[in-house]
């Protein structure tokens, strides 16, 4: 059985008396260990849809609707806002875009990380910040000794980034949420914390959500890949198979908008076209004003399915 299972789980926003849906039915597996990119454009629901699996949404006209959330298999949904935060600075740890806004900037490194090992591994205060020196060290902190009395403020953009991961690290999760984590580095950075990430699914059996808009983290780090459009998933499946062969054709204009298959030109192919507004969202598929195949049934009915969600996946042209 999978660790995480999340079943049509839709994410409501209340605008003005008006209900909008952000989310949609969105379902997906991670098992232990593995590592699930959430991909798609800006604006496609990939943070929302985590946060709501989570239940930390950031405004107060944002609902989770349906479905269920299965963590070990306890329900996530059924408990109450306790027993909601005792889970995610728990099992379910989650990082961010920006470290600065989640780090406390007036609490010193180590203390943060020992905050969680105490309140999740009943550790003395002495304990925990031994412990915190052994998580910094495992995040690769140079000095850590030293290091655990810093303030956020005296670590590098990258560094602070290892810190956060630290604190997620120190409430020892289950599942880590990565929400677009290297999208503020430099290349070389970036690729030293998605080698950390990697390297803590091997030595840990973290299993890990890596939301980004960049297929190019996914092919380098994850299993499998699931693939957001307007707040719908609309391809579920392995990294292999998905990149190899794309079943659905906006899937496939995103591996082509990749740099490596743009022949050399610094010009970075897009697909052409804006997604849909989520108030004003086409009948059919949501993808059907800018998808190159059109078929009859796309502009009428909405595709369901938990591989692809398209009436003329790719290959299997009529
Ligand atoms: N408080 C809010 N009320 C209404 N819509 C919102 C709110 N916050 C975000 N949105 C909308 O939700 C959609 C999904 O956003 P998000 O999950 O952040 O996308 P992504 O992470 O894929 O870039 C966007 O269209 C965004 O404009
Ligand atoms: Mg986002």
């Amino acid at each position: 059985m999978s660790l995480l299972q999340v079943r049509d789980l839709s994410v409501i926003a209340n605008n003005a008396g008006r209900d909008i849906t952000l989310v949609d039915r969105v379902s997906f597996d991670l098992a232990e260990g593995e590592i699930l990119g959430l991909v798609g454009e800006s604006g496609s629901g990939k943070t929302m849809a985590c946060r709501g699996l989570i239940r930390l949404l950031p405004s107060p006209n944002l609902r989770v609707q349906g479905g269920a959330v299965r963590l070990a298999g306890q329900d996530l949904l059924a408990l109450d806002e306790a027993g909601m935060r005792a889970v995610r600075g728990g099992q379910l740890g989650m990082i961010f875009q920006n470290p600065s806004s989640h780090l406390d900037p007036l609490m010193r490194i180590g203390e943060q990380i020992a905050e969680g090992i105490r309140l999740h591994q009943g550790a003395s205060k002495k304990e925990a910040r031994q412990q915190a020196i052994e998580v910094l060290r495992q995040v690769g902190i140079p000095d850590p000794q030293a290091r655990v009395d810093n303030y956020p403020h005296e670590f590098s953009g990258g560094m602070r980034q290892r810190a956060m991961i630290a604190v997620a690290l120190g409430c020892n999760p289950q599942v880590l949420i990565a929400d677009e984590p290297t999208t503020a580095l430099d290349v070389t950075v970036q690729a030293q914390i998605l080698r950390l990430l990697l390297e803590l699914r091997d030595t840990r059996g973290l299993s890990i959500i890596m939301i980004t808009h960049d297929l190019g983290v996914v092919a380098q780090t994850c299993d499998s890949i699931a693939v957001m459009y307007a707040g719908r998933l609309c391809e579920h499946g392995s990294k292999y198979a998905l990149l190899a062969n794309p079943q659905h054709p906006y899937t496939a204009g995103l591996i082509d908008c990749q740099p490596a298959h743009s022949s050399g030109h610094a010009l970075l192919r897009t697909i052409a076209g804006q997604p849909p507004l989520l108030d004003a969202l086409p009948p059919g598929c949501r993808f059907n004003p800018r998808c190159p195949q059109v078929g009859a049934l796309c502009t009428e009915v909405l595709p369901e399915g938990a591989r692809v969600a398209c009436h003329y996946p790719l290959g299997e042209r009529p």
